[in-house]
């Protein structure tokens, strides 16, 4: 199989130093280099869809996390994407399958069939109304983290009190409206009374707080006098301290992210609450989406039967271009977004 390689070369975002201070557009450059000719089960992505996570920033540090290693220096950077085959030596992926791998922050990636598992590549179902984005937004890892930490992890029932943080990102926002959903009563914060304002009139969350407006405990405390079951962790450190404090007996925390701690330059403090976890025999519980690659199927459904209802609001932020992906992740970071930031590489 050939393709009239018009793009001999693949441009990609490499990570050029590990920032002791504050991360900045500096540390990253877009670098092209050549894409090598395929052996046998090779074949070429061109990506259409990037996706920005917050996870990125912690591989740029080099911290031990026992999550995916830190990056190479100098070398590709890596994140969800979409995309279609355009050329192949594979007898799976052939020219035009739609596919999602875990090798994005580059406009064409060379995978193989022989590579299997999680982030290799996955043939994707794009009729019936799914769309090759959607697989980097919410029935990709956004949704399924979602659905995963509030169904699967935290367990929660019918008429709990849920709490989510930074509630107005993707995941978070698809957090809450899966617990409205599942008849969760809904209390979340983020960083700006825009936020607020959009979690509770579009959303339909039943309280918010901005945790800029004075301390987390205290916004806690009034958006949820009686105290919160389940605590949907994104942020970590402050916030998680106050969700424990604000916990029932028996509560649980599905921890999702930590966010607050990611920046190389974070001061975040510890959590000084823990004993709160031994004295209302709480459960703290961390995941990663995919420990729970056997429910997909089961969230993909539930989440798609939401956006067939036309009930599921998903706003994106799309950066044009791949040189824009540092800046797209400076402003995750930041709090720039309401909902899920993607890249468009322009195809
Ligand atoms: N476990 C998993 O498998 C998994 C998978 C995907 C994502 N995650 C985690 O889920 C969380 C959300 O990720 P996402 O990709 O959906 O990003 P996101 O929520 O769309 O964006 C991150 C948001 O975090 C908030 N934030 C940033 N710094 C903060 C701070 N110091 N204190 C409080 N809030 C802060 C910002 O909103 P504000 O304006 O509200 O500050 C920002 O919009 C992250 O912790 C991520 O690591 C986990």
């Amino acid at each position: 199989m050939s393709w009239s390689v018009d793009r001999p070369m693949a441009r990609q975002i490499q990570l050029t130093r590990r920032p002791e201070g504050a991360l900045s557009a500096d540390d990253f450059a877009a670098r092209s280099v050549p894409i090598e000719p395929l052996v046998d089960g090779d074949y070429v992505v061109r990506n259409a869809w990037l996706s920005i996570d917050a996870a990125t920033i912690l591989r740029i540090g080099d911290l031990a996390t026992g999550y995916l290693p830190p990056f190479a220096l100098d070398s590709p950077m890596e994140g969800w994407a979409v995309g279609s085959v355009v050329e192949s030596r594979s007898s799976r992926f052939q020219v035009g399958t739609p596919v999602l791998h875990n090798y994005g922050w580059r406009d064409h990636t060379v995978l193989s069939d022989r590579v299997t598992g999680w982030g290799a590549g996955e043939i994707l179902d794009v009729g019936s109304g799914r769309s090759l984005r959607d697989y980097v937004g919410r029935l990709g890892t956004t949704g399924l983290t979602a659905w995963a930490g509030l169904v699967r992890v935290a367990a929660a029932k019918p008429g709990d009190v849920v709490y989510v943080s930074a509630g107005a990102g993707a995941v978070g926002g698809m957090v809450v409206q899966l617990a409205k959903a599942r008849g969760h009563i809904v209390v979340a914060s983020a960083g700006s009374a825009d936020k607020v304002a959009y979690l509770i009139d579009e959303l339909g969350a039943d309280a918010a707080f901005s945790y800029r407006d004075g301390p987390v405990e205290a916004g806690l405390r009034a958006a949820a006098p009686d105290g919160i079951d389940v605590y949907f962790d994104n942020v970590g450190g402050t916030h998680l301290d106050a969700a424990l404090q604000a916990m029932r007996a028996g509560g649980r925390v599905a921890l999702c992210g930590a966010i607050s701690t990611y920046a190389p330059d974070s001061t975040e403090p510890g959590v000084r609450n823990l004993f709160s976890a031994i004295a209302k025999g709480l459960t703290l519980k961390g995941f990663l989406a995919r420990m729970y690659a056997d429910d997909f199927d089961t969230a993909r459904a539930e989440i798609a039967a939401l956006v067939d209802a036309g009930t599921l609001r998903f706003p994106e932020v799309v950066s044009q271009g791949l040189d824009q992906a540092p800046a797209a992740l400076l402003d995750l970071l930041h709090g720039g977004n309401i909902g899920k930031i993607l890249v468009s590489l322009g195809i």
